[in-house]
């Protein structure tokens, strides 16, 4: 069985994860986009396989005393296999050490996979904004979900991330 890591992005490793942001997101950030969130220092995590293939990516970036999830992506050969579940623990978990009061994303109201995960892992829906995104079908509602960190509970299913992962 493939060993998938979690670890910082890299550098080198922002033109991957730019790719394959185009791969899976209607609305991909460009790499100079990806290259100005890595120079502010945002919290950036990848998980790679033993060959150093990336698997998933998340962004996430403070402000104030709430974070919020930018981006999330899961190579379709690596799906349902907990990864992303995994990654956004890492941003709850993060989020909780720095005492955010919560944690926020926007996600587009007909990704239901993703609406499935994020509630799956106790966010909520906060608010709808009307046209917000320009999908490939033209404007798209965006959800606003909240993580409220005291309240939450379902940071990671029991025995899905390493020792290793959990010190991250
Ligand atoms: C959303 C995404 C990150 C999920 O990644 P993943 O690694 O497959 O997710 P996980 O295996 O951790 O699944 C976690 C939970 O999400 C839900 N889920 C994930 N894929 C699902 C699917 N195809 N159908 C239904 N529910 C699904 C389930 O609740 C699942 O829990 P379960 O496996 O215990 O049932 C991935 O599908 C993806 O990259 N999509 C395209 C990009 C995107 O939508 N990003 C989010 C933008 S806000």
């Amino acid at each position: 069985m493939t060993t998938l890591r979690v670890r910082p992005v890299a550098q080198a490793l922002l033109e991957a994860v730019a790719a394959l942001e185009q791969q899976v997101s209607v609305t991909p950030w460009s790499v100079e986009l990806f290259r100005d969130e890595w120079r502010l220092g945002s919290w950036m995590r990848a998980v790679v396989d033993e060959q150093g293939r990336l698997a998933g990516y998340v962004v996430a970036r403070r402000q104030f005393d709430e974070w919020h999830l930018l981006k999330l992506g899961v190579a379709p050969a690596f799906r349902r296999q907990g990864l992303g579940r995994r990654l956004v623990a890492g941003v709850l978990r993060k989020a909780r050490r720095e005492q955010a009061r919560s944690v926020l994303l926007e996600v587009r109201a007909a990704n239901h996979v993703a609406r499935m995960l994020y509630e799956a892992m106790g966010f909520e829906i906060l608010a709808m904004r009307r046209g917000y995104y320009r999908g490939r079908q033209g404007l798209e509602d965006a959800l606003v979900m909240v993580c409220r960190l005291a309240e939450s509970l379902h940071l990671d299913k029991p025995g899905e991330l390493s020792e290793a992962d959990r010190l991250r």
